[in-house]
């Protein structure tokens, strides 16, 4: 399973990648606000240090929303690195974009999916990732983790090769769970990813294998 962090902020995303295990990135626009990233000339500088930071994938979210300003968005962020990812909105134009990227080498990410109706045409359309956002849905008491099993069973039945991206994820059984079902990725926040590292019988086991140490070494 490939971990992305789900974050514009750079001192996190030098902490996953410290930590050498970190598969990539996602931000959305919201997430380049809360960073009081605005102004193009700055969202393409701060899109070039996450690429300078991380390894792998990038995705980078376009505003417009009609097809031929989308395709204009995208190929210029597509430009940046090799690394962005082109996300783009499930909608009408959306779609018809991510066919144009697939079409034309350009990697993709369909993101504000929430059924498996919208995961099966963002396959069709050739999408790199799709990300269904499963808080978001848990968060109007809809079982998002039952989507990833839906979107799963559909992909294999056909061989689709778009990467399921579970998105939206809020803690540590939500990527558990994601795990065994089988999304290829997940993208959460650093407190889910540190969450992984968690557990009372570790640090209760640590404590104790120092105290016997110290007490046998006369300390
Ligand atoms: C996915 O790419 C989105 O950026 C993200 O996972 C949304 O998560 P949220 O529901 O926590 O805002």
């Amino acid at each position: 399973m490939k971990f992305f962090i789900d974050t514009a902020n750079l001192q996190q995303i030098k902490e996953a990648q410290d930590l050498g295990v970190l598969d990539g990135v996602t931000t959305n626009p919201s997430l380049m606000a809360k960073e009081g990233i605005t102004g193009k000339e700055n969202i393409i500088n701060h899109y070039k240090a996450i690429c300078d930071i991380v390894e792998g994938d990038v995705s980078a979210e376009v505003i417009a929303t009609d097809y031929e300003s989308i395709i204009k968005e995208g190929e210029a962020l597509a430009k940046l690195n090799d690394k962005i990812v082109v996300k783009a909105p499930m909608i009408k134009d959306g779609i018809k974009a991510i066919k144009y990227f697939s079409s034309n080498g350009i990697k993709t990410n369909c993101t504000l999916v929430f059924s498996s109706g919208q995961a099966l045409l963002a396959a069709k359309a050739g999408a790199t990732y799709v990300s269904p956002f499963i808080g978001r849905l848990d968060d109007i008491s809809t079982d998002g983790l039952s989507l990833i099993e839906d979107i799963r069973l559909i992909y294999d039945n056909y061989g689709y090769e778009t990467q399921i991206l579970a998105a939206s994820i809020r803690h540590v059984i939500h990527i558990i769970e994601c795990a065994k079902i089988g999304a290829d990725v997940m993208t959460g926040p650093l407190s889910a990813i540190l969450g992984l590292l968690k557990h009372p019988l570790t640090d209760s086991g640590l404590a104790q294998f120092l105290a016997d140490h110290a007490k046998a070494s006369g300390k």
